[in-house]
């Protein structure tokens, strides 16, 4: 079996996607759900290529759907510094859903989760990245009427209440198990799964009676949602449904890209410069010489910067499938995807950088407040 390890705050190893699935207990996106989606708007990239790759009640979520019952959207991030390719992933997705189904998004940011679980950071830092990480969210242009931002340490007395009657359902023995908490982490370690569950109910309690929710995230998120849906009945509100997209890989080969390895990992807010040089040090597929490759061909399973044009940055699947061929046949070398994945990368920064710019105006019209 393979050696991995995924878990909300650390992943380790080769990611087996199926077998993750396995371990976790959620149920394959099959193509059967795709075409049940495709009835309300072109499924997204990220769902056609199954990113978006695994669910839990989707399907229960959608025949509700079909029978008038709305949903709203949830999900969140947790602001231990500045954004990268991977977080803008379930987001842009979250924005598609938004556009497709007209649902409301409640967008969790979690500076009391940062502060807890990373030694060298303080509650001020955790908040100034707050910010930051909004500009990112707004940059992305969700519909500003339906979705709501708050930060937990400022919207904390609206999430109280919720998080105290699922933290009366969830045993330490519990957390232990799903977190695999030990007698030296500390107690608010312990308690903050109670935090981010609150959200998944905040859409009942606010519109006055119980309301699906849906949240699209990584799946490494999977721990906290597994004991949300089985504190829900017990609270009298739907269990939430949940969308899991896989991560979107290192630079250097690594299954997730994270703030760990920073040289492996493409900021927001990289400059171009930046971006050439660590795409220009990307982990190929390539052949040790350009001979050997011209011969035998590129691997591009194995590529970080095919991975990259599968997952975000090549929408057209006969382009990328040109590729591949290419690739395969020793036809194109890894300079030349180096250099258009750069450019399209470059492309997608300086857009988002021009409205991460506007964004610094627009804060208080997406956050939830008193
Ligand atoms: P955080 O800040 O680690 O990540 C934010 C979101 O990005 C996803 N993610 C990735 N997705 C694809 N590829 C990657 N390389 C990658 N790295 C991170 C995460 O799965 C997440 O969806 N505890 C959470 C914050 C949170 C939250 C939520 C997340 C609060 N409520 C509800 C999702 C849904 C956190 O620290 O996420």
């Amino acid at each position: 079996m393979a050696e991995f390890e995924v878990t909300p705050w650390e992943v380790s190893g080769d990611i087996d996607y199926d077998e993750l699935m396995k371990r976790f207990g959620t149920t394959p996106i099959d193509d059967a759900l795709i075409d049940r989606m495709r009835k309300y708007g072109e499924p997204h990239l990220l769902l056609r290529r199954k990113i978006f790759y695994s669910h839990r009640d989707l399907d229960k979520m959608l025949d509700d759907y079909e029978k008038g019952k709305g949903f709203y959207l949830y999900t969140g991030r947790g602001p231990s510094g500045m954004t990268h390719l991977g977080h803008l992933m379930p987001w842009i997705f979250t924005k598609w859903v938004q556009d497709t189904f007209g649902a409301h998004l409640y967008f969790q940011i979690t500076d009391d989760e940062k502060f807890l679980f990373k030694d060298d950071m303080s509650l001020e830092q955790t908040k100034d990245y707050a910010y930051e990480n909004i500009l990112d969210i707004i940059a992305l242009g969700f519909d500003p009427e339906k979705t709501h931002i708050f930060i937990d340490t400022e919207y904390i007395h609206h999430l109280y209440p919720i998080a105290l009657r699922v933290a009366k359902k969830i045993t330490f023995s519990t957390a232990r198990a799903v977190f695999g908490f030990q007698n030296s982490s500390n107690i608010g370690q312990i308690f903050y799964t109670s935090i981010q569950s609150a959200p998944a109910f905040l859409g009942s309690v606010l519109n006055g009676r119980p309301t699906n929710c849906l949240v699209p995230c990584g799946i490494d998120q999977d721990p906290h949602f597994r004991v949300t849906r089985d504190v829900a009945p017990g609270l009298g509100y739907p269990k939430t449904t949940m969308l899991y997209c896989k991560l979107f890989p290192s630079l250097s080969g690594g299954d997730k890209m994270s703030s760990s390895s920073p040289d492996a990992t493409i900021y927001t807010t990289d400059t171009p410069k930046k971006v050439k040089k660590k795409i220009g040090r990307a982990f190929t597929g390539g052949a040790v010489s350009v001979e050997e490759q011209r011969k035998n061909g590129g691997n591009p399973e194995v590529c970080t910067v095919y991975k990259y044009f599968y997952y975000m940055f090549e929408e057209d699947d006969k382009k990328l499938r040109q590729i591949y061929d290419e690739c395969r046949a020793g036809e194109r070398l890894c300079g030349q995807c180096k250099m258009e994945l750069t450019e399209k990368i470059n492309a997608f920064l300086q857009r988002h950088q021009e409205n991460r710019e506007k964004a610094k105006d627009r804060i208080e019209e997406f956050m939830l407040r008193d």
